[in-house]
């Protein structure tokens, strides 16, 4: 056992919820970085003395744990090896692709293992100190697989909670991994194991029973010495009330008209935001928004495809091929199709602060998720929350995991390519009524299902209250 410490709840993430920035003097500071996890889960760390465990970004060592805002931050260093090995390759190199259907090859280096093996110990480790004794720690994600088993070792008085933010692939594919029995022991350290979509905590507890040989019922697997693990899911989502009282700010609303103006007030405007990663399907919807163009469909004077895509993961050299692939789609629609003052797509390899996403949610016609695999997307229900007018198509992917929810969606498979044109179509010339009536069942969905109720099921249920499922 390690010495304990004094957080009653801990988060362990692979980030910190802080960017490591230069102030105006050029000193290093810190400045908060807008996740939705974080919101989330801050008033329930201010509730409980919570601390919250992650890697600062870059190869900084010997950052001491911190306060920020009141939020008790504990930075754990990777060097510039284990960002190569741990970030870049095993999680994003062999997890992301291998867990996201194959969308690109996996590949498997023993050293990338180790690397991440080393790394999970770490972060067990910082855990394991800054936990007070029967503390509950949440640990989050794809690239933190070992950590539960590895901190049941160090703190066996710990409850435990685990939750996978990317989608639990099917057994075949999880399968290929060398290290698989590995990961399902690494994951079973956890008491509760929380996933986006109910077929995902499915495919878990059927690798469970036939690779390791637990006994399982259901959501609940019964391990050699009586300890019970359950896996559920609990759909994550976003803090819907805060983007919808953003979307109706004055600011946005003016920023949202001065928008479509720059864009030569079109009649219809696309818009697709991503981070620029090949399991978005940004390609494909590039394509068919082509196509469509060509074929006379979609008139380049009346028409225009925003494509926001987020610098990601640089490099890593499926980001970098991605990056060129886009870079010259978009030269091309644009060479070809484009005319003086209209292009066919106006392309912003950039971030922007969320003011700015709101108001293009609001002056966005048509909202393009299109995906081939996604855990989720929030983007989706980001687009949902600002359209408070009621206005406004979402065309979503039926592979992302927001697609359960988002029924009323106009749904399209990415990989079929004339089935996208005709939905991109169809959502755009839709009626107003119909519109309407698709929006308001989706923002119910969205606003009544936000990020709060995520954190507070799983927390609920991993204290203890887990009722069985009927
Ligand atoms: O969706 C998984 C995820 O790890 C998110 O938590 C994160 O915001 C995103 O991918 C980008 O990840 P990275 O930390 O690699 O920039």
């Amino acid at each position: 056992m390690t010495t304990s410490g004094s957080a009653d709840l801990v988060i362990v993430a692979n980030r910190l919820p802080v960017d490591r920035v230069r102030d105006a003097e050029g000193n290093p500071a810190w400045r908060r970085s807008p996740g939705g996890l974080v919101s989330a889960l801050e008033p329930v760390l201010r509730r409980n003395d919570g601390a919250w465990i992650g890697w600062p970004g870059g190869d900084e060592a010997g950052l001491e744990p911190f306060t920020e805002d009141g939020l008790r931050l504990v930075p754990v260093a990777l060097s510039a090896q284990e960002i190569e090995e741990f970030y870049e390759g095993f999680s994003n190199g062999t997890l992301w692709p291998l867990y996201h259907d194959l969308v690109a090859k996996p590949e498997f280096h023993r050293e990338w293992w180790d690397a991440y093996v080393a790394v999970n110990q770490r972060f067990a480790m910082a855990a394991a100190e800054t936990a007070a004794k029967n503390a509950t720690v949440w640990v989050q994600d794809y690239q933190l697989q070992l950590v539960p088993q590895m901190l049941r070792e160090l703190r066996p008085d710990l409850k435990i909670g685990f939750y996978l933010h990317i989608p639990f692939p099917p057994t075949e594919l999880f399968q290929q991994l060398p290290w698989r029995r590995q990961i399902l022991e690494g994951l079973l350290g956890a008491d509760l194991i929380g996933f986006q979509l109910a077929g995902g905590a499915a495919n878990f507890v059927r690798l469970v029973r036939q690779r390791v040989g637990h006994r399982t019922h259901r959501d609940t697997i019964e391990l050699p010495d009586g300890r019970l693990v359950r896996a559920r899911n609990y759909p994550i989502s976003i803090d819907a009330a805060a983007y919808e009282e953003l979307a109706r700010s004055e600011g946005v609303a003016k920023r949202a008209v001065e928008i479509r103006a720059q864009l030569g007030d079109p009649e219809t405007v696309f818009l697709g935001v991503d981070r620029l990663d090949y399991t978005k399907g940004i390609r494909a919807r590039l394509r068919a928004y082509g196509e469509l163009i060509e074929e006379g469909v979609i008139d380049v004077g009346k028409s225009v495809f925003v494509q926001v895509a987020t610098p990601s993961r640089e490099r890593v050299e499926q980001y970098r091929l991605l990056r060129d692939e886009i870079d010259r789609l978009v030269g091309r629609l644009n060479g070809d199709l484009a005319r003086i003052g209209r292009p066919a797509v106006s392309y912003l390899h950039s971030s922007y602060p969320k003011e700015e996403m709101a108001a293009l949610y609001r002056a966005a016609d048509v909202m393009v998720v299109t995906p081939y695999r996604d855990g989720m997307n929030l983007v989706a229900k980001e687009y949902v929350a600002c359209r408070f007018d009621d206005d406004g198509a979402l065309v979503l992917s039926e592979f992302a995991g927001a697609a359960h929810e988002l029924r009323q969606a106009w749904q399209v498979n990415p990989y079929d390519l004339n089935g996208m044109k005709a939905t991109l179509v169809e959502a755009s010339r839709a009626d107003p009524k119909e519109r309407t009536r698709r929006m308001r069942a989706l923002r119910k969905q969205v606003l009544e299902n936000d990020v709060a109720h995520w954190a507070d099921s799983f927390l609920t249920d991993l204290a203890g209250d887990v009722k069985p499922k009927r």
